[in-house]
Order: structure tokens, then C-alpha cells, then sequence
């Protein structure tokens, strides 16, 4: 596989699972985790031990049934909840404790009513703490994305020394531009000793739609890690979507990046999550989306059957999606129109089609789309009058 990898970090049963009314119980989670696993992501962040026995529960079974991804559970920068996450984990093959704190000012100030100092040394100490129960120890800065950098180095330098061995970035607010992100993460490459001990993660929100420019604005910056979840789900306007970054590293092989991810299944999970989340996907989401690979402007169309590429980036099949569809509608043109007639088995010349799409474009007026059910009529029609 050419070029390096990048470690696909997946948050759909943790950051996912926050967003109100998606909630999903121990058997569900269990359903996902094994589908994310075949889908071949490389951590899957399972829950938040301490916050429930609910999760307790889940990710305790969730390490009993993966058997390659590694498994890992949320905790705060609190010795209690390190204790509850390391016990959950116990039933895991390969664990992971992810820990942290805020570390802008706005939670250091407003949320722990604390100093830079007292933050820097909570955050070393959770990381040594952590260490006793598993090798494999992430360190959350949250609220990177608005922590003053000179510090942010700081901190990410003494939970290095303490023992981190990936670093994760969030911009929990999705307040960063891309470059803003990208130069954060430069910073902290050509700043921080020792950083090269550590994979330093990106784990970006959507609040300004930015979240895949960031994660990726990350990558090209040194990070090894995207932190994501299947249909982008999440707090407020949701995380990094998975299948999103997945597919830029795929499309833009020449960056020299790779992902394990298998493509294929990435159309079949988001359903399966969106089923079992009760969350629908928007149909304009790239990738997933029930439009992604529609077409229904006239101009559109007859390109697209001329050569799918003129249109089309990525082939449906490639991601597992159902196929490209043309969309019948008022502003489509003869060429989709013959095109759809001749599927029907209605062999018609120019001049046919000629009369026929005038009488398509009054129906097209009346109705959003065009189905075969119109067609059929319109052919009978035409036959009639023949
Ligand atoms: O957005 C965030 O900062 C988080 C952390 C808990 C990793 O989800
Ligand atoms: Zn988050």
C-alpha cells in the first residue's frame, strides 16, 4: 500500500451517540461495533464507562466480541474514572484509555475555576495514572482548537513525557478554519519534544461544516489519526464524517495517505446506523446521501451518459451505493428522457422524442419527479395517436 497510514478513529458509539434521541442499548452498540470492525476502522471508542452502568455495560461487551480494532473508553482527567474506564476495558484484546481535560481558557477559567498550571499538571498526572491499566494511553486536549498554541505545546509535551502515545487535537467547538488547523498542528510538530513518540490525533466538530477540511488540514500537517463518526453524527452539527475523510484520502491518493477502510461498506453501515439511530441521513450528504449520485439537470445528464465522469467523482459501486440515477424532472432533457424510455424498452428516433418531451415537460410541471408510471402513460399515449 503506498503512502502512510492514517489510523481511522471511530466515535460513532461515544460523540455519535450524544446527539439527543439517538441512544442506542448494549445489543445495538454490540451490532455496530462488529459492523465498524468489519468495515475496518483501527479504534473504536466504545463509551463512556463511568457515566452510566448502561455504558459500563456496553463497552465491557464491546471488548468481549472485537477481536482486531482496539477497543477504548472515554474518561475524564479523574483518577475514579480512569479506574472505571481500565475495568471496563478488561474484557478487551487490545485496549485503549482515552483521557483528558479542557485546556482553552474558557474551560479552564469558566468550567474549572483553575490556572494553565494546575490544568498542565491534572492532565500529566491522569495520563501516569492511566498508564497502570494499559500501554496504549490518548491524551484529549479539549478544546484545543481555541488553546492558545504556546501552552497547547506545553501540555502536549508533559503527557508525552507521562506516557500518551496518541494526542488528540479536538477543535470541540468547531470554531477553526482549515488553515487555523492545520497550522495548529504544524505547530505542535515542530514545537513539542518528543512528538514523534506519540500519534497525534484530529477529532474536529461540524458547528461551521468545516470538520472534513480540518481533519484532513490535520493529516497534511503531520497528524496519523481522524476521529470521526459514520454519518457525521454528534454533538450539535456532529463530528467529522467517516466515510467523508475516508473517500478524500481515497480520491486524493497523490496526498500519499492511506486508510484500511473498506470502501464497499461504507453506504451499507450508514444505513445501518441511520436505521438504528433513527436518524435519517440528509439526502444531500456527500457520500451516503440518497442524491450523491443523482443527476437531474438536463445539462448534467447528458453529460453523465455520455461519460459517468463528467459528473461523477466516485463510482457508486466503489463506496456500496445502490448506482448512479438519473432523476427525471422539469429541468431534465431529451437525452435522459430517451435514455429512460429506451430502458423501458421504448425504442423512439429524434423526431419521437421530440414530440414526446413536450408532453413530458407538461407532466414534469405538475409533479416534483417523473416516474416510470408517466412515462408508460405517455408512450401509451403517444402510440395512440400514432
Ligand atoms: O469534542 C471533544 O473535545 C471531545 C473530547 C471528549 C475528546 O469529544
Ligand atoms: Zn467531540
Amino acid at each position: 500500500m503506498p503512502g502512510q497510514k492514517v489510523y481511522i478513529f471511530d466515535t460513532t458509539l461515544r460523540d455519535g451517540e450524544q446527539v439527543p434521541g439517538c441512544k442506542l442499548n448494549t445489543t445495538e452498540k454490540i451490532e455496530i461495533a462488529l459492523a465498524l470492525e468489519a468495515l475496518g476502522v483501527d479504534i473504536i471508542e466504545a463509551g463512556f464507562p463511568i457515566s452510566s452502568p448502561g455504558d459500563f455495560q456496553s463497552v465491557h461487551e464491546i471488548g468481549k466480541v472485537v477481536k482486531n480494532a482496539v477497543v477504548c473508553g472515554l474518561s475524564r482527567a479523574v483518577q475514579k474514572d480512569i479506574e472505571v474506564a481500565a475495568e471496563a476495558l478488561q474484557s478487551a484484546k487490545r485496549k485503549r484509555i482515552h483521557t483528558g481535560i479542557g485546556t482553552s481558557d474558557y474551560h479552564i477559567k469558566s468550567k474549572f475555576n483553575s490556572t494553565r498550571e494546575d490544568i498542565l499538571e491534572r492532565a500529566a498526572q491522569a495520563v501516569k495514572w492511566a498508564r497502570n491499566f494499559t500501554d496504549d494511553v490518548e491524551f484529549y486536549a479539549e478544546d484545543a482548537g481555541r488553546t492558545d498554541n504556546e501552552y497547547l505545546a506545553r501540555v502536549v509535551e508533559a503527557v508525552i513525557a507521562a506516557g500518551a502515545t496518541t494526542v488528540n487535537i479536538p477543535d470541540t467547538t468547531g470554531y477553526c478554519l482549515p488553515h487555523q488547523y492545520g497550522e495548529k498542528i504544524a505547530f505542535l510538530v515542530n514545537n513539542v519534544r518528543n512528538i514523534d513518540k506519540a500519534v497525534i490525533s484530529c477529532h474536529c466538530h461540524n458547528d461551521l461544516g468545516l470538520a472534513t477540511a480540518n481533519s484532513i488540514a490535520g493529516v497534511i500537517s503531520g497528524a496519523r489519526q481522524i476521529e470521526c463518526t459514520i454519518n457525521g453524527l454528534g454533538e450539535r452539527a456532529g463530528n467529522t464524517s467517516l466515510e467523508e475523510v475516508v473517500m478524500v484520502i481515497k480520491q486524493h491518493s497523490t496526498l500519499g495517505y492511506y486508510t484500511d477502510i473498506n470502501a464497499k461498506q461504507l453506504n451499507p453501515l450508514s444505513r445501518l446506523v441511520s436505521d438504528t439511530m433513527r436518524m435519517p441521513v440528509q439526502p444531500n450528504k456527500a457520500i451516503v446521501g440518497a442524491n450523491a449520485f443523482s443527476h437531474s439537470s438536463g445539462i448534467h445528464q447528458d453529460g453523465f451518459l455520455k461519460d459517468a465522469q463528467t459528473y461523477e467523482i466516485i463510482n457508486p459501486e466503489e463506496v456500496g451505493a445502490d448506482g448512479s440515477k438519473i432523476v427525471l424532472t422539469a429541468r431534465s432533457g431529451r437525452s435522459a428522457l430517451a435514455h429512460r424510455f429506451q430502458k423501458l424498452g421504448f425504442m423512439y428516433n429524434r423526431n419521437d422524442i421530440d414530440v414526446l418531451y413536450e408532453q413530458f415537460l407538461k407532466v414534469a410541471d405538475r409533479k416534483k419527479e417523473v416516474g416510470d408510471e408517466d412515462l408508460q402513460g405517455l408512450a401509451h399515449q403517444y402510440q395512440e395517436r400514432a
